[in-house]
C-alpha cells in the first residue's frame, strides 16, 4: 500500500504540515532554541515502536467489530511536579480495577490506553488569563510553560519538551515493568483497590467481584488449565494515547517503520486530534494523514457530517475499521440532539469509525470558583450515547475519561456526594477536573451494566 497520502499541497513529509495552518501553537520567543531542541529530539530512541502501535490499531478493529471495548484514560494534563512512581502506579491502578469491572461485567475484552507518558500539551479558549486584573499568557501545559501566575513562568521555553520526552519515556518504562512483571496480574486483582477505597460501596462492590474472579480462577485450574504458565492471566497490554497538539514535537518523533517503510509518531500509541484543531484542512489532520498509528478525532457539538466525511477521507481514505476512532464530547445539554444526525450521516457513509464518548468535556462547568463536572451529567451522557447507538444500529465501541488514582474532589457528586463546598478540599488537577478513584470506579460498574443490556 501506498504510503504517501497526496492533497492539494503535495505528498505527506514529517514536515509538510508546515504548509497548513496550525492553530494552538506557542509562540516560542527564541527560534533557533526550539530548532535545537526538535534536532535534538529527533535523533532520540523511539519512545513506542510501530509494531505495538499496529497491534493496537488491529485491536481497535476488534473494538470496530464489536468484539472489544475500549478504555481510555488518564490525566487532563500530566505535570512535571507529579512525576513519581506511586502516582503512575495508582493511575494504573484505577484503570486496571475499571477495566475488570468492564470486562467481568460485560464479558467483553477491554482495551486499555492510557492518557498518560505524553499527555503533557494543553489547547485552551483563550490566549491570555486574567488574574485581579493582570493578564498574562495561559497556561499551555507543563510541556510549554508553567502553571505559576508570573509573566516568566508562563514564557514558553523549548527545553520543557526534552522534559516531556524524558518524563514520558520513564514513565512508559514503569508501565511496562507493571504490566508485564506481576503486578496487574489477575491473581493480585484485590490488590488494586486501595486503603481509602475499602469501606465505599463501590470499593465493596469491587472486593465483592474481585473474590468471584478468585473463585473463577481457581475453578479453572481445578478443571487442569495451566493457569500459571499462561501469560494472559499474568501481564495486560497497556497502551498509551495523548492529544498531537505540539506539531513540532510530533514531526521530531516521527520515524520511518524499517520493517514496513511507514511512518509512525513513536511519542504514543495512539494519538488523537482536539476538539480545537480537528479542521480538515488544518495543519493538524494533515500531520496526523501521513503518519499510521490509530487516530482519534474528538467531535463536539457544533461538528457536522460534512466534516466527519471530510476527516475521515483524509484520515482513513483505505477505510480500514482501526484506523480511525470518533470520540464524540458533546456534552449532556447538546448529546440528544446533536449525536444522532451525525452518527446517522457517518454510518450512512458507509465509514468504519470506532465510537467512543467522551462525557468529560463537554460537561465542564464553574461552582463556587472552581471548574468542575456533574458526575450524573457524565453518566448521562453516557447513557444517551449507548441509547444513541443502538437505535441507530451502531456500536458504542468505547469510553474517553479524565480520572486519577487519587482521592480528590475535582467532580461534584457521585456515592460520596462531593458538595460545592467540597470541592477546595483536595483540588489538585492543572488542568481539568477529573473524576476519583470511587467516582471512576462507580462509572465503570454502570456502563457494564450498559454493555451488557
Ligand atoms: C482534552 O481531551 O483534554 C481536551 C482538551 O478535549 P477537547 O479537545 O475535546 O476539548
Ligand atoms: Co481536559
Amino acid at each position: 500500500m501506498c504510503h504517501m497520502t497526496t492533497n492539494s499541497l503535495g505528498p505527506w513529509t514529517p514536515d509538510s504540515w508546515q504548509a497548513y495552518t496550525a492553530p494552538q501553537q506557542p509562540e516560542w520567543p527564541d527560534d533557533g532554541a526550539l530548532k535545537e531542541v526538535l534536532s535534538t529530539l529527533s535523533g532520540y530512541p523511539p519512545i513506542v515502536f510501530a509494531g505495538e502501535a499496529r497491534d493496537l490499531r488491529a485491536k481497535l478493529a476488534d473494538v470496530a467489530a464489536g468484539k472489544a471495548f475500549l478504555l481510555q484514560g488518564g490525566d487532563c494534563a500530566e505535570t512535571f511536579s507529579a512525576f513519581g512512581a506511586n502516582n503512575i502506579r495508582d493511575k494504573l491502578k484505577v484503570i486496571l480495577q475499571m477495566a475488570v469491572v468492564l470486562t467481568y461485567g460485560a464479558q467483553m475484552p477491554v482495551l486499555k490506553v492510557g492518557r498518560i507518558a505524553g499527555q503533557f500539551a494543553k489547547p485552551r479558549s483563550a490566549n491570555t488569563e486574567t488574574v485581579d486584573g493582570v493578564e498574562l499568557p495561559s497556561f499551555r501545559g507543563d510541556a510549554v510553560n508553567d502553571i505559576t501566575f508570573t509573566a516568566d513562568a508562563r514564557v514558553p521555553d523549548p527545553t520543557r519538551l526534552l522534559r516531556m520526552y524524558n518524563q514520558s519515556a520513564a514513565t512508559l518504562n514503569l508501565l511496562r515493568a507493571f504490566t508485564r512483571g506481576g503486578f496487574a496480574d489477575l491473581e493480585r486483582v484485590h490488590a488494586w483497590n486501595q486503603q481509602f477505597v475499602l469501606d465505599s460501596p463501590q470499593g465493596q462492590r469491587y472486593e465483592q467481584l474481585a473474590s468471584e474472579i478468585e473463585r473463577a480462577l481457581k475453578f479453572l485450574v481445578a478443571c487442569g488449565v495451566d493457569v500459571a504458565s499462561d501469560p494472559r492471566f499474568h501481564e495486560v497490554d497497556f497502551f498509551t494515547s495523548h492529544e498531537a497538539l505540539l506539531l513540532g514535537y510530533e514531526q521530531a518523533m516521527t520515524r520511518q517503520d524499517s520493517l514496513t517503510g511507514e511512518w509512525y509518531d513513536t511519542s504514543a500509541h495512539m494519538l488523537w486530534i482536539g476538539e480545537r484543531t480537528r479542521d480538515p484542512d488544518g495543519a493538524h489532520t494533515h500531520f496526523l494523514s501521513g503518519v499510521h498509528n490509530p487516530i482519534g478525532v474528538k467531535l463536539g457539538p457544533t461538528a457536522t457530517v460534512d466534516e466527519a466525511v471530510a476527516l475521515a477521507a483524509r484520515l482513513n481514505p483505505e477505510n480500514e475499521p482501526g484506523r480511525l476512532t470518533f470520540i464524540t464530547r458533546m456534552g449532556v445539554e447538546a448529546v440528544e440532539s446533536a449525536l444522532p444526525p451525525l452518527v446517522r450521516g457517518v454510518r450512512d457513509a458507509g465509514l468504519n469509525v470506532v465510537w467512543s464518548v467522551d462525557p468529560m468535556h463537554g460537561n465542564t462547568i464553574t461552582v463556587a470558583g472552581y471548574k468542575t463536572r456533574r458526575f450524573e451529567d457524565v453518566l448521562q451522557e453516557v447513557r444517551v450515547f449507548f441509547g444513541v447507538h443502538h437505535q441507530e444500529g451502531t456500536l458504542p465501541g468505547g469510553l474517553h475519561m479524565e480520572l486519577t488514582g487519587e482521592n480528590v474532589t475535582e467532580c461534584l457528586g457521585g456515592a460520596q456526594d462531593i458538595a460545592d463546598l467540597d470541592l477546595q478540599t483536595r483540588y489538585e488537577t492543572a488542568c481539568d477536573p477529573r473524576l476519583n478513584n470511587q467516582q471512576s470506579l462507580e462509572l465503570a460498574f454502570s456502563v457494564a451494566e450498559m454493555i451488557r443490556s
